[in-house]
């Protein structure tokens, strides 16, 4: 899908920092556009709330690590961040409670299924398997340090606030609409009770990671929080010193593996980013070092990733000189 859509696209190698600010401007104003009138994929429905989202809103920004930041088309609007919000969770916890915890007690290894899979635990001896899906993220959101569930929430919110550097607030609305809709959620952590996995109330849990997955964010937002991934942990905007580098460093290895689910050999064979996404279509997309991408496109592909968003990482990992894996010959740049 995506090698034949960027064809004429010439791979530039992976080097130390993005192009110049007018080469990304240029390049980014050339990702809108050329996916803009792209109209496959569907809109999320299973949260009805979502289906009311507008399947033309796209917006991309990047931000690097000297905090400089581009965008375009829809950046401003703001939109619920969902899954997202898992890669920041897993980053809070693993700073609490270190790297081999987290390996242990919630797994590193992909599903090879979709992300509210209850197979997945069924077969791996109820191990919730990784923080990316919905069984190891709710096991990974019990963890969060709070003595109480409102303590809890209060951490998430101020923790992912903290990546983002401003304030992010709860969307009601979405909130309300997935707690009524979300029983498979709720099976899922029912069945991490009796695997005993958490050692809080499972209502409790779904109900603080579906407030974590209502916080509403922009595009832009994305992009500083995942530029906070790139840059060692510390937020390019505040300078705040987030997470430990250590931990971004686990973070951006869990989202090359999982960050898109059983599509995610595929996405880092084409792109070669960490990244993660979510069912309202937003997606962050991680360049080690130099910065990051932050896209919103509503519109989604059978596994629940933004379909435009997809076309637009493919094209700037390219253009941009962004995917890991792509080097060119020491002797020809020797010259
Ligand atoms: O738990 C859910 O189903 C949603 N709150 C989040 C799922 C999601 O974003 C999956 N990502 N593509």
């Amino acid at each position: 899908m995506f090698e034949a859509d960027v064809q004429n696209v010439t791979q530039q190698a992976a080097t130390g920092a993005v192009p110049a600010g007018n080469r990304v401007r240029e390049v980014i104003s050339e990702a809108h556009q050329r996916y803009a009138e792209h109209t496959d994929g569907q809109v999320a429905d299973y949260i009805p709330i979502l289906a009311h989202a507008d399947p033309n809103w796209y917006g991309i920004s990047l931000v690097d690590v000297s905090g400089k930041s581009f965008s375009v088309g829809d950046s401003q609007i703001e939109f619920s961040i969902q899954s997202i919000s898992k890669a920041f969770i897993f980053a809070l916890v693993c700073q609490e409670l270190g790297h081999e915890v987290m390996h242990q007690r919630i797994g590193v290894n992909n599903t090879g299924l979709p992300f509210n899979s209850v197979m997945a635990m069924e077969l791996n001896d109820g191990s919730p398997m990784n923080s990316m899906v919905n069984a190891g993220a709710l096991a990974t959101s019990a963890l969060i340090p709070g003595r109480t569930t409102a303590e809890q929430w209060e951490n998430i919110r101020i923790g992912l606030s903290r990546f983002a550097g401003r304030s992010l607030e709860l969307d009601g609305e979405v909130y309300q609409s997935e707690m009524k809709t979300n029983f498979r959620n709720k099976a899922i952590a029912r069945l991490l009770e009796s695997y005993a996995r958490i050692d809080i109330d499972p209502l409790e849990v779904v109900d603080i990671y579906t407030r974590q997955c209502s916080l509403r964010v922009t595009s832009t937002d994305l992009a500083v929080m995942g530029a906070t991934l790139a840059d060692g942990g510390v937020n390019p905007l505040t300078g705040e010193q987030v997470v430990g580098s250590e931990v971004a460093r686990d973070t951006l290895a869990l989202l090359a593996s999982c960050g898109l689910y059983e599509r995610s050999g595929e996405w880092l064979f084409e792109i070669g980013l960490p990244a993660k996404s979510g069912v309202s279509g937003g997606m962050v997309a991680i360049a080690p070092g130099k910065g990051a991408l932050g896209l919103y496109s509503p519109p989604l592909d059978s596994a629940g990733n933004s379909v435009r968003s997809q076309r637009a990482c493919a094209y700037l990992s390219r253009a941009l000189g962004l995917n890991l894996f792509a080097s060119s010959a020491y002797q020809s740049a020797k010259g």
